[in-house]
């Protein structure tokens, strides 16, 4: 079981070693505590109408901080059940963690979510890992070591034409703000591609492009701890990410394009 921490970061600096498997055996026991919380039921609570917190979310995120301060007590950390301020980047290196992404999906026990921790320095991300606890699935990247999926090498699809691909987009919580937006743009993409999916979880779609399930991604108003350790593993697996209109991007960008790169300029095209 730990060799897929282990195996890929044989030779691996061990500063950057040690902050990868500490950041990794974070995420698989916040993943193990969430995994035992999932056919329970659930506390519920409100941070919108129908923006929701649960008991996994709050447990999850006090676990891996828990973690991370004491094994790396100097680096600060982002953290969307306390840090509500995301605008707030402080300089240097970061944790920015999503507890739980795809929070809805578990209040309503559709199997889709993942713990999301990314280590970050001045917007960059150096280190992402992405855990999903019911598939048993950690997904490890980190700048230039590649991604990882349990201990094998992830590569992005080859596919080069939009009607054979599978992409994946996400709706925001405030939807009807930008209900337009976001129906026009499935509009444009829908029928030029051979299916789509809203799995819930934007940390898992970043995943899945980067091991080729998806052969893109797009989404709108999200934050930095959707998506900061997940563009990191497209990235490492050959994959492209940017806005919608192919310009840089940093996880402080709330639009994101994710694709396998090949198909990155036609999808630019659709939605920028
Ligand atoms: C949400 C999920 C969802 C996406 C939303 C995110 P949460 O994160 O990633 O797929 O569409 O925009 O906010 O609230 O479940 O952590
Ligand atoms: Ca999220
Ligand atoms: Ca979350």
């Amino acid at each position: 079981m730990a060799a897929r921490i282990e195996d890929p970061l044989v030779g691996v600096e061990p500063a950057l070693a040690a902050l990868v498997s500490g950041a990794a055996a974070a995420a698989l026991e916040a993943g193990a505590t969430i995994r035992s919380l999932y056919e329970q039921p659930h506390q519920v609570r409100f941070k919108g109408e129908i923006d929701l917190v649960t008991e996994a979310d709050l447990a999850s995120e006090k676990i891996i901080i828990a973690r991370l301060n004491r094994a790396f007590p100097a680096v600060p950390v982002l953290a969307e059940e306390s840090s509500p301020d995301y605008r707030q980047i402080p300089a240097g290196p970061v944790w920015i963690i999503d507890p739980l992404d795809g929070t809805t999906n578990f209040a309503h026990g559709f199997p889709v979510f993942a713990v999301s921790i990314a280590y970050s320095v001045d917007r960059l991300s150096l280190i992402g890992i992405i855990y999903c606890p019911l598939q048993d699935e950690l997904f490890l990247a980190w700048r230039g070591g590649g991604a990882w999926l349990n201990g094998r090498r992830l590569a992005v699809s080859r596919r080069e034409r939009l009607v054979e691909s599978l992409v994946g987009t996400g709706f925001p919580y405030a939807i009807r703000e930008n209900l337009d937006d976001v129906l026009a743009k499935l509009g444009k993409v829908l029928p030029r591609v051979r299916d789509l999916r809203r799995a819930g979880a934007a940390a898992v779609d970043l995943a899945y492009v980067a091991c080729g399930r998806l052969d893109g991604f797009w989404e709108r108003e999200l934050k930095p701890w959707d998506t900061a350790a997940g563009y990191l593993l497209v990235e490492e697996a050959g994959g492209r990410v940017s806005d919608f209109g192919g310009g840089a991007w940093d996880p402080y960008r709330t639009e994101i394009l994710a694709s396998n790169a090949i198909l990155h300029r036609k999808l630019v095209e659709l939605l920028g």
